[in-house]
């Protein structure tokens, strides 16, 4: 299957993404700034749902009017813990989504990921997936929840972020080229230590004030 990655240029996303960029934006300005970006990217990576129709009442009539044909509820799966961020801001448009985390960190020497905690719901297999992490930098850790998440079967994988770096598309595609990608940009490189650079900065740091 063809890997897919879908640079959403948005401009309001892109003003955005420049203000938490700004290495002086405080950190209640990123974590607003991080919940409205999410909700514009929720609306671009949820273009496909399908719809059914159902009779309603207006004030003034009856119609057949559009909701979400889906009656299993889509899964948003937050990478700890700055997938949070992303969660957040799909919950505000989305509140009946169900939530899974996986935990997950960047082993400092070798940039491997450790997963430490993994809680789905359990009724996945008719289930579609979101797994939002805001930063795809090596690209190992959404790819290592992407395959913990293969194991329980769920019926669609996608994969949002705010910024990738291309070493760590490719990395991600060359494991799930069946799984597509959102982000709002794609940076230049990967420094020494695995940030993404121009980037923004360690993204959990930033959204919980602990740098
Ligand atoms: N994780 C971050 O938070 N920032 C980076 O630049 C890379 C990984």
């Amino acid at each position: 299957m063809a890997s897919s990655v879908t640079v959403i240029g948005h401009p309001l996303i892109q003003h955005k993404l420049t203000l938490m960029r700004r290495a002086e934006t405080s950190t209640a300005k990123f974590r607003l700034l991080m919940t409205e970006i999410s909700m514009l990217l929720a609306y671009e990576v949820t273009r496909d749902l399908p719809l059914k129709y159902e009779s309603i009442n207006t004030p003034l009539c009856l119609m057949n009017a559009p909701v979400l044909a889906s009656d299993k509820k889509l899964v948003i799966v937050s990478i700890m813990r700055a997938g949070q961020g992303i969660l957040d801001g799909m919950l505000q448009l989305m509140p009946s989504a169900r939530v899974g985390h996986i935990g997950l960190y960047r082993e400092p020497t070798t940039l491997e990921p450790v997963e430490y905690y993994f809680k789905v719901p359990h009724d996945i297999q008719e289930r579609d997936m979101i797994v939002v992490d805001p930063m795809v930098a090596t690209g190992n850790s959404a790819a290592a929840a992407v395959q913990r998440l293969k194991e329980i079967n769920p019926r669609s994988l996608k994969l949002v972020c705010l910024l990738a770096a291309p070493e760590g598309i490719s990395n991600f595609h060359e494991q799930h080229p069946d799984v597509p990608i959102f982000t709002a940009a794609i940076d230049e490189k990967l420094d020494e230590h695995g940030y993404i650079v121009p980037g923004l900065g360690d993204a959990g740091d930033r959204l919980f004030g602990t740098k």
